[in-house]
Formats: C-alpha cells, structure tokens, sequence
C-alpha cells in the first residue's frame, strides 16, 4: 500500500501537541511541601512513568522555569528542596479538582481548599497526600537531572497507600484497572479543545 505523508510541523503550537501526543497518558496529581511545612503544593502532573523494577523506581518531569515564565512551577523549588513528594492517583470524579490545581500557582492558592481536596499525613514522607485519590505513593528524590525547561526527577518509593477496594482476591479490581476510569491527558487536551 502506498501512504501519503504530509510533513509534520516541529516548531511552535504544533510541538506542544506532540508531546501531549508522545505523553503517555494518565494524569496524576504530586503533593510536595518546604522544609518548615508552611506551605503544601499540588501539581497536575501527566509527564510520570516507571524507568525501574529494581530498584523500583519512578521519574516526574516538572518544568523548572524563572517565575513568570510557561514553565515555572512553584512546586519544582519546593521538590527541589525536599527531595521527596508524594504521587497521588485520581480517578475522573476528580477532573474538576485536577483542572484547578493544573491552571494555578500553589503559593497564590491553597489548592487543597480551593481543589475541594483533603489533605492526609503521610507515613514517611513530610507533605501531604490526597486522602480523595485512590491511592497514594510516597516518593524521595534519588537523582534529578534538567533536561531543559523541565526537570526530571528520578525518585524511588518508599511507601504507598491504596483505598480497601483497590486490589481485590489479589488483583486490581476493574474499577481501577480499566484505565477509562482514570484520567486520560488526551481526553481533558479533548475537552479543553487543545489539540
Ligand atoms: C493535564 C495537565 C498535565 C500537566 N502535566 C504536567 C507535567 O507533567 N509536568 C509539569 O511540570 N507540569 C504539568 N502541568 C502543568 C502544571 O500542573 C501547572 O503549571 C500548575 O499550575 C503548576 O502548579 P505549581 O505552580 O503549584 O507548581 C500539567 C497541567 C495539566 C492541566
């Protein structure tokens, strides 16, 4: 068979959509905090993937860029500084709540209240976790590296939380294994009409 090609456009809109195209899929939020715990960030956050089964570990890119820039995330000083957050696993009830904490800065909101999210304490990790989400890693920095206007943080998890009908006779159950149940990148860029 012979296949037309048309030339794909690199530059400009057109590369942010091809990473939107190349992310993998799932959204998640991370919950990170400063060293003192005076103040809890939330980020929206689809550039996740495992890179380890042994030792199990895992990689978050999030942008790094100065303040008033596309990439500048409050919540990258705050990871930067601690070296640990915790990773938290929604499902499409809380798409509203991933809207919100993906369109604004964690210290001009406190997204947990203004997200409608509750914060719950973690086991060896300082920042918070979403008690709302069906489960909840919690993750200390090993390495980072920038590979320019994200960084990528490799961490390895050190704990993990999951709601009681999560893993059922030893298997996820379909409620969480069926991935339409979980937040899709290409079904909010759908939604937001972004492509
Ligand atoms: C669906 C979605 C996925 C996102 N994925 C990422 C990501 O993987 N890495 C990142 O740095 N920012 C990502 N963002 C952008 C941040 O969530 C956004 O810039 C946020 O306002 C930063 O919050 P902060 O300033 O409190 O850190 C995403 C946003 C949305 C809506």
């Amino acid at each position: 068979m012979n296949y037309e090609k048309t030339e794909f456009e690199l530059q400009g809109a057109n590369g942010m959509k091809l990473s939107w195209l190349l992310s993998n899929g799932q959204v998640f939020m991370i919950t990170c905090t400063d060293i003192e715990k005076s103040v809890n960030g939330i980020i929206t956050a689809c550039w996740i993937s495992p890179t380890s089964h042994n030792p199990l570990l895992l990689t978050a890119s999030i942008g790094n860029g100065e303040k008033g820039s596309e990439a500048y995330r409050f919540c990258h000083s705050l990871i930067n500084e601690t070296k640990e957050f915790g990773l938290n696993i929604p499902t499409t009830d809380l798409t509203e709540a991933i809207f919100k904490v993906g369109t604004t800065h964690s210290n001009m909101v406190n997204k947990f209240s203004e997200a409608g999210l509750t914060p719950m304490t973690g086991k060896k990790i300082s920042a918070p976790l979403i008690e709302e989400c069906f489960m909840n890693i919690e993750c200390k920095v090993i390495i980072s590296y920038i590979t320019g206007d994200h960084t990528v943080f490799v961490a390895k998890p050190v704990a993990a939380f999951m709601d009681e009908d999560v893993i059922v006779n030893g298997k996820f159950s379909d409620k969480y294994y069926d991935k339409k149940n979980q937040v899709q990148i290409g079904d909010l860029i759908t939604k937001w009409n972004m492509w």
